[in-house]
């Protein structure tokens, strides 16, 4: 294992698409596999990262539960008053936080705002895996590309593809490291086969343009709801005394173990399956 803790930045500048859901998911997924992580929420004001913790934290201690949590920071957006000053602050703050977990984990999961701010630059700067997860539907390709609806041809990149085009050189010049961008398909509904294969398509070829890695993606699942309020993952079901295990609770739990596998393969070779 190396000395530097591995950064994993959930970012997608649309709110709603699952950041923090998947950022909790992956954050217990390490956990159980015996990995040292902390979390950093950088949306401390919406702070659904902070209360799915909190909710955890609360259940496990009602019900004396033996399950994993991490280490976790939230940080809020400065109030100061002039632009440099919130900065500077943003930075610092950021800057304790990654350094206090930086060796003493392997690695830190960063939950981002769904919008445009310095915190969420800089959590894009430090990334070595980002995930992107999007709402399964043409309208959120919007966040990757401009999309010629007649055609379907690519016209350009987004903002916000170009800003982690841009944060990828920043740190190849810096580390000469790349960084792993993987995009994630979420809330994908079996209904509508027909949109989600053109989705799909689309998808290949903009992973192509702009060097992003695809994973398998998360289900529509009402699951996940019920599971934000008592804190708990799929990945917790079996020590859950709530819990039913039901087909799609299960196959959901498969979603997400591929999504770790997509994460960190180096670091799970030879990862057992466990059913
Ligand atoms: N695969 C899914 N199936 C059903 N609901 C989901 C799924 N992923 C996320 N949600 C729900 O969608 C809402 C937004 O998810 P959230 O993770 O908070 O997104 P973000 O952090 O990007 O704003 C939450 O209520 C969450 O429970
Ligand atoms: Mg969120």
């Amino acid at each position: 294992m190396s000395q530097q803790a591995h950064f994993i930045v959930l970012g997608n500048e649309k709110g709603g698409s699952g950041k923090s859901t998947t950022a909790m998911h992956v954050a217990i997924g390490l956990l159980r596999l015996g990995y040292r992580v902390g979390t950093i929420d950088l949306d401390a004001r919406q702070g659904t990262f902070t209360r799915y913790m909190a909710n955890r934290f609360e259940y496990i201690g009602r019900h004396k539960l033996p399950l994993p949590s991490p280490v976790h920071f939230p940080i809020e957006k400065s109030k100061a008053a002039t632009v440099e000053e919130q900065e500077r602050e943003d930075h610092d703050f950021f800057m304790m936080a990654t350094e206090e977990l930086r060796h003493a984990t392997d690695f830190i999961v960063i939950d981002t705002p769904g919008s445009d701010t310095y915190l969420g630059q800089l959590a894009h700067f430090y990334a070595d895996s980002l995930i992107t997860p999007m709402n399964d539907s043409f309208v959120d390709l919007d966040v990757l590309a401009r999309i010629d609806t007649g055609t379907k041809a690519i016209k350009a990149p987004s903002i916000y593809t170009k800003m982690v085009m841009e944060q990828r050189e920043n740190k190849k010049n810096r580390d000469g490291k790349t960084l792993d961008w993987i995009v994630m398909r979420n809330r994908l509904s079996s209904l509508d086969a027909k949109n989600k294969r053109e989705v799909g398509d689309l998808l290949e070829i903009i992973a192509k343009e702009f060097g992003f890695r695809l994973s398998t993606g998360f289900g529509e699942r009402v699951i996940f709801r019920e599971l934000f309020l008592k804190g708990m993952t799929l990945l917790d079901m079996k020590e859950d005394p709530e819990h039913k295990m039901t087909m799609s609770a299960i196959s959901a739990r498969q979603e997400v173990r591929d999504l770790l596998r997509c994460i960190a393969p180096e670091h799970l070779k030879g990862y057992p399956d466990k059913k």
